[in-house]
């Protein structure tokens, strides 16, 4: 685990830009897998701006959402189908054809996920996968708990997640109890994994992450025995990590 260490959310957005830009670059078909949360969303206007710029091309990524609620429309907007198109897709010369979001909407959802791993087993490994992190360790949105082997699945969300997702809904009553996501063992699939992290609310999450345990309480935890994952987090998301184990960037 490579930890660059940033000084801001601005800082964390672009160094992630570059980071994603590199690992895109000279491949035919690059496989993208994609997050939501405010965290990305820098990210995504820096890309948006490089793609504007003629910096990077997207006509040939095929990307992979890592989650989507259940029994929400891809109109609606609390969705994650209208987050991506409002924060990246409509914005950037991709080929719709080529986004992957796992449905939540359809009538059976186990052959869903079964569709989403056969998808992503047809052009992937993803290439690079962007994660945010919860503040009880999910990624995506496998919740404490989730075994290490999961494969994209049906998750009851965590009460701490809905009430943190509430922001986006009219009342906490709004926030769907279920969601499906890809599984830990699909993300660690990914040859290589970015977590981006930033503010103080995640500054005990980051250190879990770090130095912790290796538990299925902590999902995040898992990352630590990846071959190639980079966390970019700023001052405030590292103020429990000593500065000895990370990298100033
Ligand atoms: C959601 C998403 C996660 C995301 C997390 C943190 O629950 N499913 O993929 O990482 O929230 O969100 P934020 O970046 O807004 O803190």
């Amino acid at each position: 685990m490579e930890i660059l260490k940033v000084e801001n959310y601005d800082q964390m957005s672009e160094k992630a830009a570059d980071i994603v830009m590199e690992h895109l670059q000279g491949l035919d078909k690059p496989v993208l897998g994609l997050a939501t949360g405010s965290t990305p969303e820098g990210l995504y206007r820096q890309l948006i701006k490089r793609n504007r710029a003629k910096e990077i091309s997207f006509q040939n990524v095929i990307t992979f959402n890592l989650d989507e609620y259940i029994g929400v429309k891809p109109e609606d907007k609390q969705s994650y189908h209208y987050y991506m198109n409002q924060h990246l897709f409509q914005h950037i010369d991709m080929d719709k054809r080529n986004v992957h979001i796992p449905n939540g909407t359809t009538r059976n959802e186990e052959e869903e996920c079964k569709l989403y791993e056969r998808q992503l087993m047809h052009v992937g490994p993803i290439d690079i996968q962007i994660l945010g992190i919860g503040v009880n360790g999910h990624i995506g949105f496998n919740e404490p708990g989730t075994s290490f082997q999961s494969k994209t699945h049906v998750v009851e969300l965590a009460e701490s997640t809905r009430l943190a997702n509430s922001r986006y809904f009219n009342s906490l009553d709004e926030v769907p109890t279920k969601a499906i996501t890809m599984g830990i063992d699909t993300i660690m699939n990914s040859k290589t994994i970015l977590l981006l992290v930033s503010g103080e609310k995640k500054a005990a999450a980051v250190k879990k992450l770090i130095d912790g345990e290796i538990t299925e309480a902590f999902p995040a935890s898992i990352l630590q025995q990846h071959p190639k994952v980079y966390v970019i987090a700023d001052e405030a998301a590292l103020r429990e990590v000593p500065n000895r184990n990370v990298v100033h960037v």
